[in-house]
């Protein structure tokens, strides 16, 4: 690109949540590559800047209180119930509803008075609400409700401020050619390809969209 018309150089500084998952290695490995990033990372567990669970409304406060002004938020952290539908209780719906979904509608609705004007929230979907697997209908339910929410939110948000989804295929972190996976059959997504989706997404133009990064080949799109 014509160095003229490249206006992305401006410091910015990025939390980023779940940047020891499989996703959030893929993120942070290549927000490094940019000096003019500056990476704040989130976890629960620890081996990150901040520890933080984005399922307790407080420790969102607390997380951005202790991060001061900052231009993004990377989400790539959200856990769901996993398995059988026929043994699922009432409370085991609850526990996506708390963490993935309100988890992050959350991030939006607290950082949203906080984040820098024309700042930008990446929140993460994923494939099983379009292409399900058995096991997985809290994944499924929860991010349904994420990409209908950046799609609601978006005509909210004032001052510049953008917030989309990335709803990833499947991502593995080495690949060994087994398609007997819960996931049958479905080639896994480059992880060079999960990178720019989410660099689009943070630090492009688009608001309320959905960035779809599947496997074409393998995975069934919903029309
Ligand atoms: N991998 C895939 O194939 C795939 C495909 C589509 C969508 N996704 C979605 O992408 C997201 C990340 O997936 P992943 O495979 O990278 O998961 P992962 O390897 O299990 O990593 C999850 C990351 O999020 C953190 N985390 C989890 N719950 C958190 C919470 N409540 N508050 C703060 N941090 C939390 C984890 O650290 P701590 O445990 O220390 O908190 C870890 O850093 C998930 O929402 C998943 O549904 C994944």
């Amino acid at each position: 690109m014509c160095k003229a018309f490249n206006i992305n150089n401006i410091h910015m500084k990025v939390i980023l949540i779940g940047a020891t998952g499989i996703i959030g290695k893929i993120i942070l490995s290549e927000l490094k590559k940019y000096e003019h990033i500056q990476v704040v990372t989130v976890s629960r567990s620890g081996g990150t800047d901040i520890r933080a669970d984005i399922s307790s409304l407080d420790q969102i406060k607390e997380m951005y209180t202790r991060v001061g002004s900052f231009d993004a938020v990377i989400n790539a952290a959200g856990d769901c119930w996993v398995g059988s539908f026929n043994e699922m209780t009432e409370d085991n719906w609850y526990i996506g509803i708390k963490n993935k979904m309100m988890g992050q509608i959350n991030l939006v609705m607290v950082g949203k008075d906080l984040i820098n004007n024309n700042g930008s929230f990446t929140l993460t979907s994923g494939f099983i609400s379009d292409d399900p697997i058995k096991g997985t209908i809290n994944y499924s339910v929860a991010n349904g409700g994420i990409d209908n929410f950046v799609f609601a939110a978006s005509i909210e948000l004032e001052r510049g401020i953008r917030v989309n989804a990335v709803s990833p295929g499947s991502v593995v972190e080495n690949y060994d050619g087994n398609m007997n996976t819960p996931a049958t059959g479905q080639y896994p997504v480059s992880h060079s390809r999960i990178a720019h989706a989410y660099y689009k997404s943070a630090f492009g133009y688009l608001s309320g969209q959905v960035f779809r990064v599947w496997e074409s080949s393998t995975q069934y799109i919903r029309k």
